[in-house]
């Protein structure tokens, strides 16, 4: 090459790359995403090249493709020439676009606000504090309320600009306003996509389409495998011991609870339990558990299951440390090596351990606690494990990978569980954990179980302690609304009864709980078989339209330079299984607002009429949650049991009817502790509410349909509305 034409080439190529970042066509340096269907309804499309692991994979998710083929058909709910993808700047990025009156729901765990349209999230794992970006369930999975689901499924941090940002080649680019001159010029101008990367050389994206935004998450739902079902006895009365409780004091608090007629179904341990804890041996503490095989014995015999806390750092002085510590990372947790359960040989090793000397004792589940986070007492993202997966990765995934295991452990005995876990994400709806976490702000509990039902997870606002006996009936009262009931009393030893003034409201809410477990066991049903989360967002419930309030934004030199306006994103009433709206009440709120969706809706209490499309106020004595019942509403319930698992099999059924209109709904059962179902063994009932000739309404049982003998006796119908 001569001088001359290498400076004519090097300018040419100066000049090009200029004048591509002047004009760019519109979004041409984004190619066009491919889309493959993959199960009905759901599409995916790679950038790049595709990671070697994803969320899915992680998880072992098996799509429900018989449960998807019924769903409506559906066409892809974009213009597909619309969605874009890149490799640039060393990051796989994905565009989807966004219609101007679209809210979005999702992305996680949130303990903050419903709508996630116009910020951007950073979202990692991690022990959740505050904000809502690192989540102890950050998934990055968002349903639009134009009725369709969208998941990055990429095992790593991503960040994801939800309406936020403009290329300046994006077809719906907002005309420029001049802030010196246009009161109406907008800090955060409109954007028409929602834009997601991860530092990674491709991603997956999975559609799912509707055509509600129900339909959405139940598609991803059934997409993962269908919603878990816990066994019956799980969806009971949990209490976790003080950590250094020893095996007689909790005899003794079984005796308590049988003594003052509270309900009780699992007995949590919680650290002290182990020889050694923080890290862990998973051995039994002989000075605190010297016959781990009695006690057990004993608890099961009481018809109580026992959970059990641990987290996955193994402790030197484990037994099963020698043959573990090659399949660990090069960090340590609490100076406890990592095992990489990635690698079959450390599964195989952990599981041996925990199926013998633990479940098939008796044990009925586990808490895999501190798998998400603080920065500085998780690996550093430097850390390397054995199979090569990157610390990213492995944090990502870690509750996800622990939740498999376990489920693994049970299912090789053909037991259920029913567990809690710090840490989860995308994929996880098949399995039986409840998430949970150290804030206690009881506000941002109630948002973080509306918001847990748009991204496949479950989520426990347990109890542990409280500031007055109102705020302790209060608490108590959300939790019981939830899919787990927990009262947690590692550090503060609280005991249901800890306030004396409200034992007997504390005691009242928890029985209304056991009683509606067929209930609740259907929601779970309906959960596994068709996707439909047990708790829900009033967004998901037709005829709801959010309160969502804009206020607009006053200008300050200080606070609030550039004038944006203040979002009120209400979070604070569900839908608790098929027709009841849960509203609780916080300390010192003596009435709150409820905002009852359109068609007419009853008190549960009473069956009065309540209103309907409409915002009420309603006051409730301290024994009440408020709970409203959407008309033709049909609430199966048992009598008050202390044990669930000692339910016999005849016990009998109150199905209750809320207001006018005749109605059916179903009940499903099964034996509530094994696998079987998933080879057949359950059955349905219709439950159907008819207007008779002198205009009265009579109830009918059908007989059950499917394979198994339901486990409930005589049913007596309750018209509730007079
Ligand atoms: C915390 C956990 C608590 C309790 C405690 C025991 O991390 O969130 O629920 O188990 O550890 O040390």
């Amino acid at each position: 090459m001569n001088r001359t034409f290498t400076a004519l080439f090097v300018s040419f190529t100066m000049i090009a790359a200029a004048s591509a970042d002047r004009v760019s066509p519109l979004l041409n340096d984004m190619p066009r995403l491919h889309w493959q269907e993959k199960a009905p309804g759901v599409w995916s499309a790679v950038i790049g090249e595709e990671e070697a692991f994803t969320y899915m994979d992680f998880a072992g998710a098996s799509p429900k493709v018989e449960a998807l083929e019924k769903m409506p058909a559906v066409v892809f709910p974009f213009v597909k020439e619309d969605t874009r993808g890149a490799i640039a700047a060393n990051r796989a990025v994905a565009r989807i676009p966004l219609a101007p009156e679209e809210k979005l729901y999702g992305l996680g765990l949130q303990f903050q606000g419903m709508n996630r349209r116009g910020k951007v999230y950073h979202l990692r794992m991690d022990h959740y504090s505050s904000g809502n970006e690192r989540l102890h369930a950050p998934v990055p999975f968002y349903v639009s309320s134009a009725g369709y689901g969208v998941l990055f499924n990429s095992p790593r941090y991503i960040a994801i600009y939800a309406g936020v940002g403009n290329r300046h080649d994006s077809p719906e680019f907002p005309a420029p306003r001049d802030r010196n001159t246009d009161g109406h010029w907008d800090a955060q101008p409109a954007s028409d996509a929602v834009e997601a990367s991860v530092v990674s050389g491709g991603m997956e994206v999975l559609v799912f389409a509707g055509p509600t935004p129900l339909d959405a998450i139940r598609r991803y739902n059934l997409y993962c495998g269908g919603g878990c079902l816990p066994p019956k006895w799980g969806l009971g009365f949990w209490h976790r011991m003080r950590t250094h409780a020893d095996a007689a004091e909790v005899l003794k608090e079984v005796d308590d609870f049988n003594k003052r007629g509270f309900p009780l179904d699992v007995i949590g341990l919680e650290p002290g339990w182990h020889s050694k804890a923080y890290p862990c041996t998973y051995e039994w503490n002989p000075m605190l558990f010297p016959q781990p095989a009695d006690f057990l014995n004993a608890m099961t015999a009481e018809g109580i299951g026992v959970n059990l806390w641990e987290n996955p750092y193994v402790s030197p002085d484990a037994g099963i440390y020698d043959a573990i510590k090659p399949y660990c990372g090069s960090h340590t947790v609490w100076l406890g090596i990592v095992p990489d359960f990635t690698l079959p040989e450390a599964r195989e090793i952990y599981k041996t351990q925990h199926a013998g000397t633990h479940v098939a004792l008796g044990v009925s589940g586990y808490k895999v606690d501190e798998v998400d986070g603080y920065d500085f007492w998780l690996w550093p993202d430097h850390a390397v494990f054995p199979s090569g997966t990157s610390a990213e990765v492995m944090r990502q995934t870690y509750g996800l990978q622990m939740q498999k295991m376990q489920m693994e452990i049970f299912r090789a005995q053909n037991r259920r569980t029913y567990g809690q876990v710090r840490a989860s994400n995308a994929g996880a709806s098949n399995y039986p954990f409840a998430i949970y976490t150290d804030h206690y702000d009881h506000r941002g509990f109630v948002s973080a179980l509306i918001n847990c039902g748009f991204s496949g997870v479950l989520y426990t606002p347990e109890i542990r302690s409280a500031g007055s006996p109102e705020e302790w009936v209060r608490r108590m009262q959300t939790v019981c609304f939830s899919p787990l009931v927990q009262l947690n009393g590692w550090a503060d030893n609280t005991k249901p009864w800890t306030f004396e003034e409200v034992e007997n409201e504390v005691r009242e809410v928890i029985k209304l709980r056991q009683r509606l477990l067929p209930y609740m066991y259907t929601a779970f049903g309906r959960y596994h078989f068709e996707g439909t989360p047990p708790i829900r967002a009033m967004v998901l419930e037709p005829g709801y339209e959010a309160a969502e309030i804009v206020e607009a934004g006053r200008l300050d030199g200080t606070d609030n330079p550039y004038a944006m306006a203040v979002r009120k994103d209400v979070a604070d009433q569900y839908m608790f299984g098929d027709c009841l709206l849960v509203a609780p009440l916080f300390t010192r709120q003596k009435s709150r607002d409820v905002i009852l969706p359109r068609g007419r809706w009853y008190d549960f209490y009473t069956g009065n009429y309540a209103g309907g499309g409409e915002v009420v106020n309603v006051t409730a004595p301290l024994n009440q949650i408020p709970l409203f019942v959407k008309d033709g509403g049909i609430i199966p319930m048992i009598p008050d049991v202390d044990r669930i698992a000692g339910m016999g099999n005849d016990t009998p059924l109150e199905i209750r009817h809320y207001g006018e209109t005749p109605s059916t709904a179903m009940l499903y059962d099964d034996d509530g502790v094994s696998f079987d179902f998933e080879a057949g063994r359950y059955c349905w009932q219709e439950m159907t509410v008819t207007r008779n000739s002198q205009g009265g309404l009579d109830g009918r049982l059908s007989e059950p349909i499917g394979n198994f003998v339901p486990a409930y006796g005589e049913a007596t119908w309750k018209f509730m509305t007079k």
